[in-house]
């Protein structure tokens, strides 16, 4: 098969850790026969730099024209205090929003050869971690209207945060259809307690959970949630919930598998073009250093391979290629420990890539 990969490197460990996907996917086109081109566009910080805006024109119309998007990371320091309209992380929504990339499905895996890398203690992982954040992308606060001004000298801001039955509807079936390749669980996370969005969330998943009498249901309030996923993470399968909230316990979730570093994503559409890409940002700290943890954004191009280009077996060998990594004991900084061998962020695109052959 040919595909055309737009690859959006972006900020920070953004090209580094892309660069390692590729050197996976290259392996995965040259034993499956397949053909994976490779098109560049900048993204974020970099393209404020040289364009003056975080995407360009042609840079959107790229993404739209190709069969999956690979993205690393936008944003840092350099470009906190430009103006808002043309922050690195408008052109991340910008894209998320033109390609319709409604569902965002951030699976929390705790490898069992990392459990000592969560911080959790090993009663509450023994019997594993394995759920899936299916987060609302293209509508609530983040793309709500917006509103800062000054009233009788004092200043203030203001950010909508609003949602239609059809958004919340295709996302939960999302959800839905996802608990039913996985452990039949829905939990779906809101503050119905208090917003008027939640309540409206909840009517609405009530009312599918009648068309999937399979699937196990509830309705957690998105405190209590943070609060189970350090208490009681296994009794999670598929957590449903809105984009905000979804922002935010995903990267709590993350830490439960020892690192942000190893949690991939996936975007998607109504089609079959998504967006992957690691959930952690650009880690400017440790930017240019090889040593950033590439592991996410190598198992979110598994993520393409098995959402967008219906290619189940290479995706399998990819997840088994990190798995036999990690188990062979090789360690980015992040998630090194005792007796292991820390290699650097290329050593260990390498040594993945190099167990498909
Ligand atoms: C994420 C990121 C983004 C988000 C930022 C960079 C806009 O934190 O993908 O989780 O908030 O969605
Ligand atoms: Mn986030």
């Amino acid at each position: 098969m040919r595909k055309v990969i737009t690859v959006l490197k972006g900020d920070g460990i953004g090209p580094e850790i892309t660069d390692e996907a590729i050197k996976v996917l290259n392996r995965v086109a040259e034993k499956y026969g397949h053909e994976f081109e490779y098109k560049y566009v900048d993204i974020g910080g970099c393209s404020i730099d040289k364009y003056c805006v975080p995407i360009t024109d042609e840079g959107m119309e790229q993404c739209k024209n190709c069969d999956s998007v690979l993205l690393g990371a936008v944003g840092g320091p350099k470009w906190d205090n430009v103006d808002p309209s043309v922050r690195p992380e408008k052109a991340l929504l910008a894209v998320r929003r033109e390609l319709g990339l409604f569902a965002n499905l951030r699976p929390t895996k705790l490898f069992s050869v990392l459990s000592k890398a969560s911080p959790l203690k090993d009663e509450v992982t023994e019997n594993g971690i394995d759920l899936l954040i299916v987060r609302e992308l293209t509508g609530g606060i983040y793309f709500g209207k917006r509103d800062t001004g000054e009233e009788k000298g004092e200043a203030y801001a203001s950010d909508e945060m609003k949602y239609w039955e059809h958004e919340i509807e295709r996302i939960g079936r999302v959800a839905f259809e996802s608990a039913m390749k996985r452990r039949k669980k829905v939990s779906s996370v809101d503050k119905a307690n208090v917003l008027d969005t939640s309540r409206l969330w909840r009517k609405i998943m009530h009312k599918l959970s009648e068309e999937y009498p399979e699937v196990e249901y509830e309705d957690v309030l998105v405190d209590n949630t943070a609060m189970q996923l350090i208490k009681n993470p296994g009794r999670f399968d598929v957590i449903v919930t809105e984009n905000m909230f979804g922002d935010i316990l995903s990267d709590e979730a993350s830490m439960l598998t020892g690192s942000i570093g190893m949690m991939p994503s996936a975007s998607l559409s109504e089609g079959t073009r998504g967006m992957y890409e690691p959930i952690h940002g650009s880690a400017p700290d440790i930017a240019g250093q090889n040593i950033a943890n590439p592991l996410g954004t190598i198992l979110s191009a598994a993520m393409m391979l098995r959402y967008s280009f219906d290619m189940a077996k290479e995706a399998d060998e990819i997840e088994n290629a990190v798995n036999e990594t990690l188990k062979e004991g090789y360690r980015t900084v992040d998630i090194m420990e005792d007796g292991k061998t820390q290699v650097s962020c290329s050593e260990m695109g390498k040594i993945v890539a190099d167990k498909i052959c």
